[in-house]
Order: C-alpha cells, then structure tokens, then sequence
C-alpha cells in the first residue's frame, strides 16, 4: 500500500504541471472570513451556555423548525433565523447514572453527561431522541406539536426508553440511524466496552435483529456513518436500508497492518431473521466496498478509504437518488480528501455480483465460484421475485450461504471512476457534506457544500467539461463558519429557505447558500464565478430564480463567457483609476487585488497613454507580489500609466488604471505633489495625509518600504477598517463606520475583499 503511495507521489512529483512540488490544491473563487460573513453576508449564531457538541440536527420544513440535540439539552430553533426565539428542553443523565460511570473511570464532566446523538421525527406530534446518558444509553419521546406555530417542545422525564443499540455508550462514537414507519434501524456499539458492533432494529412491534454476534467477516471494527431507506420497487416488500460505515478490511493480505475500508451493507426492511439459524439475526445482510480512488499507472491507485459522511440525493425517482460520500486518507504518506459519488445502479450490480469466499484459514479471499442457493441471499422475500412470504421460510441452505458470505467479491466504484472532488496538501480534511440540486438558466446543477476539521464549508459546483460525462468541480467558495476553527460536525441544507445549517463541539451556525453580490459589480465578474445560483440581472449580481421572466438576465454556468453574455453591459470598458506619486529613490506599491482567487494577475505600462503597453518586467527592483507591484527605490522612468488586467477562465478585463507621478526628493521636502485633481475639493484629514507626507520624505521611517509607501502614497485608498474585537457579539459585528465602508464600496475592483489577515496593514 505505502510503496505504490510512496510511487505514485513520486509520479506526481515526476510527471506534475509543476514539477518538484506536490499537486496543486484547489484555490476558491472567494474566500470569506468570519467578521465579513458575519456583519455581511447573514451569519447567524446559536450557542448554549455550559453546552456543547452540536450532533444531531434535524430539520423540520413543515414546522419550520431546526431541531439540535447537544450535550445535556434538546433544542428547536427557528429555521429562518436560528438566533431568535430558541425552545430548550434540559436533559440531563440522573445522578445515578453519572455516578456508576465515574466509578467506571470516565471523567465526570467531559464524560459522564448526557450526550444527544440520535434525533428523528417519529409521528405527527412526536420526535424520538436518544443519548449516551452517561455511559447508560437512553431514548425518549419529544413532544413537538403538529404545527408550525405550536410553542410545544417537552420531553416526559419519568417515560424513557432504554437507548442500549440505539445510542452509543461514549460521547466520541457517532451514531447512525434511520427511522422508518416506527422501526429504528441503527448501527452502533452496544456495550460499554465499545467491542460489540450491531445493526440493530428496535421500537415497533416486531421483535429486535441484530448482525451475527463475534463473527469478524460480518463486522469488523466498524465506525458507522449514516444509514438511508431506499425502496427497490413499487412492492413495499423490496424496501431496504443501507448502512455506510468504514471498518477493518477482513480481506487484506496479512502482514500489511490493519487497513480501513469503506463499506455499503444492504439488509431488507421485511427480514425478521431466520427460523432454524440465524433466529433474531439478519438473512439478508451484505456488504461491499466502496471504493474512492484517483486512478494511477498500473494500478498504483491512490485510495481514500477514511468513509466521514455520506449525503443521499433525492432525484425524482425515489429508487435511484444518487449517494454522495466524503472520504480522507487513512495514509501518513499522502493527506487528503475526496468527494466521490455513486448511483444506485452501481450499488445494486456489486450486490447482485460474485460473492467473496474463504475456503479457511489460510486461503485467500476469491471470487466464489460454486453454486448460489435460491433465493439467492440479499433477495427480499416478496412477489416480485418468488413465492417466499418470509425470511423464516428460506431454506436452510440459503441461510447458512448468506451466514458465511456476507461480503460481496466486487467494489462499488464512484460514477466517472474517480473522485468528483479532491482536496491535497491543505490544512485540513472533509468531515461532512450536503449537496443541492440548484435548477440554472441551462440546467440543473449539483452544489456541494462540504465542511472541514478547520470550521469552514466549502461550496463547489460540478460541471460539464466538453461533455455532460465528463464533469469538472469548480470550487467556488471557501466560508469560516466558525470563528474558533473547531470541526464542522453537522450539516444540513434547506433549499425552500435557501439556508445552510452547520454544528460544531461549541456551536451552530446559518449561512444563505448563496451571496451573489460578493463577486463583484461588473457584468463579467458574476458571469465568471458560474454560480448556478446567480445571475446578472442588468445591474446587479443576484440571486437566479428560474421561470421569471425578466429582459436582462445572464447566466450560463456551464461556459461562463463573459464576451457573449456581458456585450451590453453599459459598464463594460469603464476602468477605475488612480493618481499615484511615488518619490524618487524611495519605494511605492502598485496595489491591485482581483476580487477572484483564481484570476492570474497581468500588469502592463506604457509611458504615455499613445505609447503601446507592454508587460511591466520584474527584476531585483520592481518585485511582484500577491497584492500588486513594488517598486523599490523609484526612478523617474517608471512614471507613466500601469494598467491591472485579471485573466481568468481565458478572459481577460481590466481591472484598474493607475498613473504614477514621480517627484525628486528635493522638490517633495519642498512642496506638495501637483497635479492632484481631488486636492482643491479632498476630504477632510487630508491636511494630516500631506503632513505625513512630508515627514516620511524628510526622515524615512525604519522598514516603511511597503507599509509606509502603501499607507501615503496610494492616495484613492480609504483609511483601514477598524479592527472588530474577536468574539464580539452580535450586531456589534457591523460596527465599522458607515462612511468607511460606503467609500470603499465605490473603490472598484478590490472593494469587501477576502480575509482582513491577508492584508498587509
Ligand atoms: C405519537 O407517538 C407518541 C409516543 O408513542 C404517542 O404518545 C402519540 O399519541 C402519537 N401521536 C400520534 C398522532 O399518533
């Protein structure tokens, strides 16, 4: 495994665009940090004193709520606005219960409380909820009326339900599960131990089932993810679920340590075990692997095998929704992660494929070869294929078959046979991901929003290149969520409300799926970022709502050609400008920032505007860096006009014009720079900017090369924004000035740009 790692990274390093450094990461179109999304773009907070841990959410529609079960609390918060109007139910382990888990040697105050975990609607009225109640699993009914504007949300406290094989026991394992018509079908650990690993079916009126007990082939140390209801037919009698987990790989060749593998087991919802074997234990479970790879020479496949979370998409046929998973790497070699995606049908023919087969202890896993018993097993008894009426009526063979062969021979490989979307050689990894079907003006198109371990969420849109099979992610934004950087361990996505919902170990958070006027005020700029959600609507970058008829409406997600679809933009062709001075021997900064990360900067010159431009060279004198061009120590050739032009997706557009006036040294101490338009009608305070002027000329301050020269001599530039307090509440957020933040807005291309950090000030 590590030496076709360690082979393909050379590869990489060998063959890549840029040779002698590892693969590029991805850079997002935008990039927002807390304070901006917060004070701009409609952040919302919730958080609960003495709380924590924000697993479980659950999003109601109908009423309209968001419900969260954190540690020792149920909550229900408003869907439009999560920060107001919260109903709180205080759920605490009895004492107890706290006490026999510190006995048991868990810290009573990280541990011994009542960690929600598990949270699903079960009736008109009523939710379910489970927690670890101290080590002690436990579940209960949640009353939560039937309509949106019922202020009930109370749970019985003398009416719970013992959570064993529902709830984990310990607050670090996750839960997964799904309720369906009053059955809760969950994967879990259900000792206090952590050892004894099930899926499990409990509640409803039929007895429990549970997997094969101490039988490593059927489980093997399994961390499960989610599990999904998803019918086969129009039978009811066809339904199944499906379990995502990750677990120790029972078919790799020994002496090659212990791997991970991401597996999908299959069970059917009508099985009620055997009759003779397997009484109370699943007939019809099977599982597969489920593989996420990036193809590599001769099979040098580079694996994300680390299964993190998996988000099912509803299509119009409720059969076939198509199965988003998230994946990192389990390799200390290569660090990243994935996003792979899989259809149904690939699912089904790996369950309908050979099965894996042991003959003993020493014998490899093959491809079984014999004959498969009738009903072949994973088959749910029903009309459709045969006259079986029940589990308990399969003949003993096809019970002792499926007994020793729950893994299937075949993997389950992504659509497109490579990941959707990867991640390498950045600081963080995937944990979660929701996924929205967004309807464009020329198709539809499927957004991801993933979160990190580092409290962001990234928003990537999937499109066609060249052809619909062959599919491109454009990562669009990058948005810190959470302003302690703690890791996203919930999402949920509500497209009526165009809202996005995320939680972590210290909160939970809001955020519109969409902010189109943060890429920009031009025609070109929202044509570019391919935002399915956006469009250009004449004047504005906003929000695109397909079937409304309005005359100037541009979008084409798919191409994003800014010269076919911004032709009429009346803006088109007007360049904001700038008078810059620079004193000669002394340093200036040409500063021009593309609102988009991924526009390639090109600065060209000409002495006159009647001279033809050129490309500005670099040398040990004038040095290009991230935010524009330094000019150290300026001579009196470089007047003249510079031009700030951003290429992107090969279109270029000018961005800014700026002319570069250069004094003498003496002629500065001496008089003020002429030939200012604004200097007769300026702003008050100038008279403070032309003082320090002066005494910069007089005696250079120490080091003042860029910070100096950007802070006096580009003179359009408005004073920095004050610096908001970290953790400031609240409104308090928008507490910059409202004549600074006017002024920058009618700054032009680099106006509400990205990250405060990245500036030099
Ligand atoms: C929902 O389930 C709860 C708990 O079993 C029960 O008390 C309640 O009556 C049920 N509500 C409806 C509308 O069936």
């Amino acid at each position: 495994m590590s030496r076709t790692l360690l082979l393909l990274l050379l590869l990489l390093l060998l063959c890549g665009p840029a040779a002698g450094r590892p693969p590029p990461a991805a850079t997002p179109r935008l990039k927002l940090a807390f304070p901006e999304l917060r004070a701009r773009h409609g952040l919302r907070l919730f958080a609960l004193e003495r709380s924590c841990c924000y697993e479980a959410l659950l999003l109601d529609e109908e009423r309209g709520r968001l419900f969260a079960g954190a540690q020792n609390h149920l909550l229900s918060l408003a869907l439009d606005d999560i920060s107001q109007r919260d109903r709180k139910i205080y759920w605490p382990a009895p004492v107890e219960w706290r006490e026999e888990c510190n006995w048991a040697g868990k810290d009573i105050t990280a541990e011994c409380m009542n960690f929600v975990k598990i949270l699903h609607p079960y009736n008109r009225t009523h939710l379910y909820a489970c927690g670890t109640g101290a080590f002690h699993p436990v579940c209960a009914f949640v009353e939560a009326g039937q309509h949106a504007e019922e202020p009930i949300f109370k749970l019985d406290p003398r009416r719970t339900e013992d959570g064993k094989g529902k709830s984990p026991y310990d607050p670090r394992h996750a839960a997964a599960s799904v309720l369906v018509g009053e059955e809760l079908y969950s994967g879990v650990a259900t000792d206090l131990m952590g050892r004894d690993f099930t899926i499990f079916r409990s509640l409803g009126r039929r007895p429990s089932i549970r997997t094969e007990q101490h039988d490593s082939r059927w489980l093997n140390e399994p961390k499960f993810v989610a599990v999904f209801w998803v019918p086969e037919s129009e039978d009811p009698d066809d339904d199944k679920i499906y379990f995502f987990f990750r677990e120790t790989a029972v078919e790799r060749q020994q002496g090659l340590g212990k791997t991970s593998f991401a597996r999908i087991g299959q069970i059917c919802r009508n099985d009620v075990g055997g009759q003779r074997s397997l009484v109370n234990k699943w007939t019809t479970f099977l599982k597969a692997r489920l593989v996420c790879a990036v193809p590599g020479p001769d099979g040098a496949d580079t694996h994300f095998d680390e299964l993190r979370d998996v988000f099912l998409l509803q299509t119009r046929d409720k059969r076939n929704p198509l199965v988003y998973a998230v994946f990192s790497t389990s390799s200390s070699v290569f660090q990243g992660s994935a996003v792979c995606v899989y259809t149904m049908a690939d699912i089904r023919r790996a369950f309908l494929g050979p099965f894996a087969h042991k003959e003993g202890p020493n014998y490899q896993w093959v491809s079984y070869q014999g004959r498969v018993p009738y009903p072949r097993p994973g088959m749910c008894p029903s009309k459709t294929f045969g006259t079986f009426g029940s589990t308990k009526d399969f003949p003993d063979e096809v019970i002792q078959f499926a007994r020793h062969h729950p893994l299937m021979y075949n993997p389950v490989l992504p659509h497109g046979q490579r990941p959707l979307f990867l991640q390498a050689a950045v600081p963080y990894t995937f944990t979660r991901i929701a996924v929205d079907r967004v309807t464009a003006a020329d198709g539809h198109y499927d957004v991801l929003f993933i979160g990190t371990d580092v409290g962001t969420v990234l928003k990537v849109v999937s499109v066609p290149k060249e052809s619909w099979h062959r599919m491109e992610p454009l990562l669009l934004e990058e948005l810190q969520v959470f302003q302690d950087a703690s890791p996203i361990t919930s999402l949920q996505l509500s497209s009526k409300r165009q809202q996005l919902y995320a939680g972590s170990a210290t909160a939970l958070a809001q955020l519109p799926l969409h902010r189109c006027g943060a890429y920009g005020k031009a025609c070109a700029e929202c044509c570019l970022a391919r935002d399915p959600y956006c469009a250009w609507d004449g004047t504005a970058c906003t929000r695109y709502v397909p079937n409304t008829k309005r005359r100037f409406r541009r979008q084409d997600v798919r191409n994003g050609d800014p010269n076919v679809l911004c032709s009429e933009d009346p803006r088109r062709g007007s360049v904001p400008q700038k008078q810059l001075y620079g004193v000669e021997g002394s340093t200036a900064f040409l500063e021009c920032v593309p609102k988009s990360l991924q526009a390639r900067v090109l600065w060209t010159y000409q002495r006159t505007p009647d001279d033809p431009q050129r490309e500005v060279p670099t040398d040990e004198r004038v040095v290009r860096t991230e935010r524009g061009v330094l000019l150290r120590s300026v001579q009196r050739a470089d007047a003249g006009l510079y031009l700030c032009h951003a290429t992107e997706h090969g279109f270029t557009q000018p961005l800014l014009r700026l002319s570069l006036e250069v004094i003498g040294a003496r002629q500065a101490a001496g008089k003020a720079p002429a030939g200012d338009p604004q200097l007769a009608a300026g702003p008050p305070g100038r008279k403070v900017w032309y003082r320090d002027f002066l005494q910069l000329v007089e005696r250079p301050p120490l080091g003042a090369a860029d910070r100096g020269c950007q802070r006096l001599w580009s003179r359009g530039r408005p004073p920095p924004p004050p610096r908001v307090p970290a953790g400031a509440p609240g409104r308090g957020q928008g507490a910059e000035p409202r004549k600074a933040r006017r002024r920058r807005t009618h700054e032009g291309p680099r106006a509400e740009r990205g990250p405060r950090s990245a500036s030099p000030w």
